[in-house]
């Protein structure tokens, strides 16, 4: 069995800066709520006409030029994304006609918030059984068209961006994913949904009047299972390698709620420098999220050769993963 490693990374954030301050002119919020409760300073939101493919696009670039390839030599593309560009077809087909990757087969996955892990994970399965070579996942959200700027306790908590990065089969002992862990509760799906938007739900004038196309969420609620999943998805993830928080030296957790990555920091007993965040800059990414994250922090010089890297995610659905890394 092969082993997969991560060629290169690459993120991508829109330029206008949505701050708190500018929230407070549109909403009944203000600044200190919202960094006591979330630690999100400010968000960016996409320029007029840009699309999820456009920022996926972008930062793809920034990743196949950090692992020196080009788009022709991709054997797939997977994007994971919550705000596809279309119903029809996948974003990962815009995504592969901007590219121009001939080669790449592609498609989108759907695990929310999970879904850059989820798509790491499938294309780990690949490329270690030798079915492909080159991978390339993107996390990319335009969460602002999703999200009911009328509700103050959702729309503040995200933001949009694109984080990719190219996976292939190892040559070193190098930036190896030595697991992936995936969950799911679909039993709770209610706590965070989009009601309306796919067959369930016809559009009607009362979906619009009701905001059923846009994010519903039960804040309390999520808030907890994320704090309980991501603790446990990283419990399982250590046990696995006979390893203890201690050897981990860089904790990315999914850029939710600096609240959130703190409480899990404390369950495990991870210290507060180990731990990864950019939430304040960016909000939640959804999908975006690790792949931005992961690539600030290796772009920040917060990895170094043989260290091992914990990622824990947790979305609607619910779906939820963890995985190590040894870079
Ligand atoms: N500005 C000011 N006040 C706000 C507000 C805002 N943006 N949003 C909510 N409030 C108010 C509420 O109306 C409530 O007022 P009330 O006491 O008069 O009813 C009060 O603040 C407390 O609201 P509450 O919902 O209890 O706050 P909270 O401490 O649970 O924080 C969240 C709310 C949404 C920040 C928090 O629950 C959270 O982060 N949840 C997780 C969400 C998440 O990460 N989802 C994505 C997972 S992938």
């Amino acid at each position: 069995m092969k082993k997969t490693t991560i060629l290169g990374t690459g993120s991508y954030l829109p330029s206008k800066v949505l701050t708190n301050h500018d929230l407070s002119q549109i909403l009944d919020t203000n600044d200190e709520w919202i960094v006591s409760r979330t630690g999100i300073r400010e968000r960016r939101i996409v320029a007029e006409g840009q699309t999820c493919s456009d920022l996926a696009y972008e930062a793809s670039l920034k990743a196949l030029e950090d692992a020196a390839l080009t788009p022709n030599d991709l054997d797939m593309i997977i994007v994971a994304t919550l705000t596809p560009e279309k119903r029809l077809p996948s974003t990962a087909c815009l995504l592969q006609d901007k590219l121009q990757a001939k080669k790449a087969a592609v498609y989108d996955i759907d695990a929310a918030c999970s879904g850059f892990v989820y798509g790491m994970s499938i294309a780990d399965q690949y490329i270690k059984t030798g079915a492909m070579n080159r991978i390339l996942v993107a996390g990319t959200e335009v969460m602002s068209k999703v999200l009911n700027w009328k509700d103050r306790s959702t729309c503040i908590l995200f933001g949009d961006g694109a984080g990719s990065a190219v996976l292939g089969p190892a040559k070193t002992e190098e930036k190896i994913i030595l697991s992936t862990h995936l969950f799911s509760n679909g039993s709770l799906y209610k706590l965070l949904e989009m009601p309306a938007g796919g067959t369930a739900m016809e559009w009607t004038p009362d979906v619009f009047e009701r905001g059923d196309h846009l994010v519903k969420m039960d804040g309390k609620q999520v808030f907890r299972q994320a704090i309980e999943s991501m603790a446990e998805a990283s419990r399982l993830a250590l046990e696995k390698f006979h390893k203890t928080i201690d050897d981990i030296d860089l904790f990315i957790p999914h850029q939710a709620n600096s609240r959130i990555m703190d409480a899990i920091a404390k369950r495990l007993k991870c210290p507060e420098e180990k731990i990864f965040m950019n939430v304040d800059k960016y909000g939640n990414t959804s999908g975006a999220s690790i792949p931005i994250a992961l690539d600030e922090a290796i772009k920040q010089g917060r990895l170094k050769k043989g260290d091992l890297l914990l990622i824990a995610t947790f979305g609607a659905g619910f779906a939820w993963g963890s995985a190590l890394i040894r870079w």
